[in-house]
């Protein structure tokens, strides 16, 4: 292991790697999960959390993330060794990194299947097939009433559902779009830091910001922004349990791309002038922005069209078509921005997750970067199309890498920063002054006892809900369960 040292590729431009870091943070985090996570929880609560979430664990957690890659110059498992070793601490702090990365590597399992079902959506969208939906819905309604007078009408939500269980399960057309998706991930991340992720980040985030700017002008002129506004900023207590916090914590958690040690490895290839804690509030912050924005455009919507902001995972791919399809000719051309406007957000995190792997691949002797890059696409392959065959493990693999593996790693890197490293070590990364005395207070006193606290109860909560039976005391200690 003597042979891997620091890395020698580094982001071209500051502006570059803001591009990078802010893209792997917004992705299908801010569009697909954030609005149904938080349609489930109640709304405006949950965000309240949310927001406190990111403010005083996320940020803090990324800042750690960010020294511990740039101090160590690898990637995360060996980085994280590596400083262990520096301090005479237990090399077994390398687990920490083993935690996070497979967490990511899980999590791009599934990222890529939920990709392949944007894209197609993307022909949907353009073709003007959602708006066909209420002429389906008429003509179901009339052949079921034919047969019998008294059947229930089908309605359009019918019809989208139907649409959304169709295009998911035309296995061979999803499975093929899992392959270019991928194709399209190996061909970025194995031209390297620079000439790939970056390249591709700096074309791609800002024509998404345009898109983004578009859309929520149009959601907030036609959709019902008075009932998001109600929905999104009216919080209610009475849903919340620890449940939520968990929830909220791993929401969070996986929009920031913290836990994953992605930012690690990103921090890697930092170069010494750029400002870590400016870095991280400006990455904390977008991300946030897009969250709530992705809300804005996508409640309105849904309140207009009398969908159910609980709808669940499938939230994003049956309401949105809906909305689309009722606004008639201008529904094509919003309907296709939308989409590809989410497929260029999740490519940009979907390449940083995959640049984890790659990255330490790449520090094994003998393994070249495309190499690496072309062996995790054919075990992502393999793996994704085992999702999109047997369709149902999705929400179980987002649940344990999102709401447990995240957290999880987070609150071990949190530790291994705050307490097993000394103050010194990261003085070179975030300064000697008061940003450092906050951040090491938070990153001791706050960080791990609140992480552990919320992972212990929300877990047995979780549990709790997948149907298993608590004693009574903690029944009632665990409080509502959405
Ligand atoms: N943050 C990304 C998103 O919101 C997902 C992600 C999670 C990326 C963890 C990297 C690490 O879609």
């Amino acid at each position: 292991m003597a042979t891997i040292g620091r890395k020698t590729d580094t982001w071209g431009s500051r502006f570059g790697f803001i591009m990078a870091a802010v893209g792997s943070s917004v992705g299908l985090g801010n569009f697909w999960r954030f609005p149904f996570t938080a349609g489930e929880n109640g709304g405006g609560a949950f965000i309240i959390i949310y927001l406190a979430c990111v403010l005083f664990l996320g940020l803090v957690v990324l800042m750690a993330e960010y020294s511990l890659g740039r101090k160590s110059g690898m990637s995360a498992i060996e980085g994280i060794h590596s400083l262990a070793r520096a301090e005479g601490k237990s090399s077994n702090w390398g687990a920490v990194g083993w935690i996070g990365s497979l967490a990511a590597f899980f999590i791009l399992t599934f990222y890529i299947v939920i990709s392949a079902w944007v894209i197609e959506f993307i022909p949907q969208a353009m073709s003007g097939s959602f708006q066909t939906f209420a002429e389906q819905a008429a003509a179901q309604t009339a052949a079921a009433q034919a047969a019998d007078p008294n059947a229930a009408a089908v309605t359009i939500a019918d019809i989208s559902s139907q649409n959304f269980v169709k295009s998911i399960s035309d296995r061979l057309l999803v499975g093929f779009f899992l392959v270019l998706f991928i194709a399209i991930n190996v061909f970025i991340v194995a031209r390297g830091v620079k000439g790939g992720i970056e390249r591709a980040a700096t074309i791609l985030m800002p024509a998404f910001f345009i898109l983004l700017i578009g859309i929520v002008g149009f959601a907030l002129i036609e959709g019902d922004a008075g009932a998001a506004a109600s929905f999104l900023l009216s919080p209610d207590f009475s849903k919340v349990g620890f449940g939520t916090f968990l929830a909220a914590v791993g929401q969070a958690f996986f929009s920031l791309s913290v836990g994953s040690c992605l930012m690690i490895t990103y921090g890697a290839y930092l170069s010494r002038e750029t400002n870590i804690p400016r870095s991280s509030a400006i990455v904390a912050s977008a991300d946030t922005m897009v969250a709530l924005i992705a809300g804005f455009a996508i409640f309105p919507i849904v309140f207009a069209f009398g969908a159910d902001p609980a709808g669940g995972p499938g939230l994003f791919f049956i309401s949105l078509p809906i909305a689309f399809g009722q606004m008639g000719e201008i529904g094509t051309v919003v309907g296709s921005a939308f989409f590809i406007l989410a497929l260029f957000a999740a490519l940009t995190s979907s390449i940083s997750l995959m640049e984890v792997a790659v990255s330490w691949l790449e520090e094994r002797q003998g393994v070249t970067r495309p190499g690496a890059a072309m062996g995790i696409g054919f075990v992502l392959f393999m793996i994704g199309m085992g999702y999109v065959f047997s369709g149902t493990f999705i929400d179980f693999a987002d649940f344990i890498t999102g709401n447990i593996m995240l957290p999880l790693c987070a609150l071990l890197v949190s530790i291994f920063a705050g307490w097993v490293l000394s103050r010194k070590m990261l003085e070179s990364e975030l300064g000697e002054g008061n940003v450092m005395n906050m951040w090491r207070f938070m990153v001791r006193w706050v960080v791990p006892p609140a992480l552990t606290f919320i992972l212990i109860f929300g877990s047995l909560d979780a549990l709790q809900g997948f149907g298993m039976q608590l004693p009574g005391f903690l029944t009632v200690l665990l409080g509502p369960n959405g």
